[in-house]
C-alpha cells in the first residue's frame, strides 16, 4: 500500500483557527528553509481568511506574501483554499473574474487549488475547476462534510463522482467542525474509493477530540493524504499534530517517511512565534464535544452566544439551537460552513425572537430561491414561497446561479483605476478590490507604510469573557477586545457591571446605553429597529409616502441583511442615517 503524505496547514488554517488569522509573513519566512526540507505533499498557505486578514489587519499585500512564500519554498507545493464561485469573497462572481483570479493565483505561486462550495453544488465548482485545469496546476475538489439525515454515504459518493467528472485531480473530505468520526471516516473513504479512482485527502478539525483517530482510520481505508499542523499550533479548533501522525504511522504500511527531528525543530520555532499572538489566542483550546449532540460547530456556537447577548436575548440559546435544526432542514440541509452557517444561525435567532419566518433575512431569501446554488435536499415549499413573494420572483432558480452574472472584470478594473488614481493597474490589485471592496480602498492608501508587526512584549491584560472584568473597570466604562474562536468582539463593561458586546472593528456596541444619538421623534407614528444592528440604507426617499408593510430601510444585523418595514402609513421622516448603529427597539423613522 502507498505511503501516506501530509499537508501541513500551519501557514493558513492553524492560525486562522487559533490566532484570529493574524500570523504575518515576517513570522513565516525564517522557517521556510526547514519547511521546504520536510517533503510534504503541500503546504497550505493562502486563501480562506488570510487574504482578508492581510489587507484588513496586517497592512500586507496578500499577493506579495504568496510570491515571497513561493520563492522561499522552491521544493514544496503551495496549496490555497478557494470558495468556488465566491473565490475569497462573500458573493458569486462572474466567470471572467473567477478565471482571472485563478490565473493570477497560479502565476504568483499557487500549485494546488483546493476548491469547495458551501452547499456542495458541483456547478459552483465548475468555473474555478476549469480555470485551474487550464493553468496546469493540481485541482482538488473538497466535499463539505455534514451530518444530517440527508447526508448518507451514497450522497457523498454521488457528489464525488460528479466532482471527478468535472476534472478534479484529487478529492478532499472537508470536515470543518470535527464531526467526522473515525469509523464513519473508514466507511466513507472505502465507499468513495470504490467508486472513484482519485487520491483522497482528509481535512478534519480537532475540535471534538476525534481527529487523530479519524486520520488513522481514514488511512486504513485508503486515504493517501492527511491534513495536519505542526504540534505547537495543533489541536483545539486546529488540527491533528504533524509529529504525532508521523509517529503513529511509523513502521506501518502508512509510514510517511518524514523526519521527526526536523519537525521538532519547526515545532520549536512556531512555539516561539505563537507568543507574538497571545492577545489573539482562541479562548478555546481543548475538546468541545457539545457539537456531537447539538450539531452546531463550536465557532458558530460562540458567535450565536455573542449575537444573542447583543440582542439582549442570552436566555434563548437552547431554543435557538433547536431552531437551527429546523431551519437547516427547511433550507434543504446545507452543510453549516461559511456562509451558510451564518445564514442558518441568524435566521434561527430571528425565528426565536420574532416567530418562525416572520422575518426572513435577505441572505435566507437568496438561499431559498437558489441564488447560492442547489441545496442538498428538497426545501420546505411554504418557506420558499415566502421568499419568492418577498423577492417578487415567480419560481426558484434552477440553473447555475453564476449564469445570471454578466462579465464584470473590466468594470472592476475601471473602478480600481479610479481608486488608485492611475490608468494602469495590476490585475492583482483589481482582484483585491473585487474580493473586498469595502476594505481594499483603505489598504491601497496605507500599503506603502508596510506590514504591522506583532511581538511577545507584555500586552494589556487579556479581558475575561465574563462580567468579572467589571471590577477592573473603575468608574468609567472599560472597553476590551475579546477573541472568541477567531472572531474579535468589542466588550464594553459599564461601571454598573452591565456589558455590551459587538463584533470588533465597528463603532460602539449597539445597546440602548451606548447607541448612537439620533433625532428625537416629534409625535408621529414611530418605526422601531426590530433588532440591534447597523442601518445600511434607506429604501425610499425622505418625505415619500409609504404604506403599512412597505420596506423603508435595510439593517445589517448579525452579518445578515434585514428589511425594516413600515408599521403605519404616512410620509416618512428618517431619524437615523445609514452607517448608524442602533439598538433593538430604537426609533429609526417616523410617519406623519
Ligand atoms: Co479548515
Amino acid at each position: 500500500m502507498a505511503k501516506v503524505q501530509l499537508t501541513d496547514l500551519v501557514l493558513r488554517d492553524a492560525h486562522q483557527s487559533l490566532l484570529a488569522t493574524r500570523m504575518t509573513t515576517a513570522d513565516m519566512l525564517p522557517i521556510c528553509p526547514q519547511l521546504d526540507k520536510v517533503g510534504y505533499f503541500a503546504l497550505e498557505a493562502w486563501g480562506g481568511a488570510t487574504f482578508d486578514s492581510c489587507i484588513r489587519f496586517l497592512n500586507e499585500d496578500p499577493w506579495e506574501r504568496l510570491r515571497q512564500l513561493k520563492k522561499s519554498l522552491p521544493n514544496t507545493k503551495i496549496m490555497m483554499l478557494l470558495r468556488g464561485q465566491n473565490l475569497l469573497g462573500y458573493r458569486h462572481y462572474a466567470d471572467d473574474v473567477v478565471t482571472k483570479f485563478v490565473e493570477a493565483a497560479a502565476k504568483n505561486g499557487v500549485d494546488v487549488f483546493r476548491i469547495f462550495d458551501a452547499v456542495n453544488d458541483p456547478r459552483n465548482f465548475k468555473a474555478a475547476t476549469e480555470a485551474a485545469k487550464k493553468t496546469g496546476k493540481h485541482v482538488q475538489a473538497a466535499i463539505s462534510y455534514a451530518t444530517t439525515p440527508f447526508h448518507t454515504i451514497q450522497s457523498y459518493v454521488d457528489l464525488a463522482k460528479e466532482l471527478a467528472a468535472e476534472g478534479a485531480d484529487s478529492l478532499c473530505i472537508k470536515d470543518m467542525a470535527g464531526l467526522l468520526k473515525p469509523y464513519d471516516a473508514y466507511e466513507l473513504v472505502k465507499a468513495i474509493k470504490k467508486a472513484v479512482d482519485l487520491p483522497i485527502e482528509i481535512h478534519s478539525h480537532s475540535t471534538t477530540g476525534m481527529s487523530v483517530a479519524t486520520l488513522a482510520k481514514a488511512a486504513e481505508a485508503g486515504a493517501e493524504i492527511m491534513d495536519t499542523v505542526i504540534s505547537s499550533l495543533a489541536m483545539g479548533t486546529s488540527h491533528s499534530p504533524t509529529e504525532t501522525m508521523v509517529e503513529i504511522f511509523k513502521g506501518t504500511p502508512y509510514d510517511t517517511g518524514l523526519d521527526t527531528n526536523l519537525l521538532l525543530e519547526i515545532a520549536a520555532y512556531f512555539r516561539d512565534v505563537r507568543k507574538n499572538y497571545k492577545k489573539f489566542e482562541s479562548s478555546f483550546l481543548g475538546a468541545d464535544t457539545r457539537i456531537l449532540v447539538s450539531q452546531v460547530p463550536g465557532g458558530m456556537l460562540s458567535n450565536l452566544e455573542s449575537q444573542l447577548k447583543e440582542q439582549g436575548a442570552s436566555d434563548k440559546i437552547d431554543e435557538v439551537l433547536k431552531e437551527i435544526a429546523v431551519v437547516q432542514k427547511d433550507f434543504g440541509y446545507p452543510p453549516l460552513v461559511t456562509p451558510t452557517s451564518q445564514i442558518v444561525g441568524t435566521q434561527a435567532v430571528f425565528n426565536v425572537l420574532f416567530g418562525r419566518y416572520n422575518k426572513l433575512t435577505g441572505e435566507s431569501m437568496d438561499l431559498l430561491v437558489g441564488k447560492y446554488g442547489k441545496c442538498p435536499a428538497p426545501k420546505n415549499p411554504e418557506v420558499v414561497k415566502k421568499a419568492l413573494e418577498a423577492l417578487k420572483m415567480e419560481k426558484e432558480i434552477t440553473h447555475r446561479p453564476a449564469d445570471d452574472i454578466p462579465n464584470e472584470f473590466s468594470k472592476l478594473e475601471e473602478e480600481t483605476k479610479k481608486l488608485l488614481g492611475t490608468d494602469k493597474v495590476a490585475v492583482e490589485d483589481v482582484l483585491t478590490y473585487a474580493m473586498f471592496p469595502k476594505v481594499a480602498p483603505d489598504f491601497f492608501k496605507k500599503r506603502d507604510q508596510g506590514p504591522v508587526k506583532f511581538t511577545a512584549e507584555p500586552e494589556a491584560p487579556k479581558a475575561a469573557t465574563t462580567a468579572g472584568a467589571a471590577s477592573a473597570a473603575g468608574s468609567q466604562a472599560a472597553k476590551y477586545v475579546v477573541n472568541v474562536n477567531g472572531a474579535d468582539y468589542t466588550v464594553v463593561v459599564r461601571p454598573e457591571g452591565t456589558m455590551a458586546i459587538a463584533p470588533a472593528g465597528g463603532a460602539a456596541p449597539a445597546q440602548a446605553a451606548s447607541a448612537a444619538p439620533a433625532a428625537a421623534p416629534s409625535g408621529g407614528h414611530v418605526i422601531e429597529a426590530p433588532v440591534a444592528g447597523t442601518i445600511i440604507k434607506y429604501s425610499v426617499n425622505e418625505g415619500s409616502s409609504v404604506s403599512v408593510g412597505q420596506t423603508v430601510m435595510i439593517i445589517e444585523s448579525m452579518k445578515m441583511e434585514l428589511e425594516i418595514k413600515a408599521t403605519g402609513s404616512g410620509s416618512i421622516h428618517y431619524l437615523v442615517s445609514p452607517g448608524t448603529q442602533v439598538a433593538a427597539h430604537q426609533p429609526v423613522a417616523e410617519l406623519k
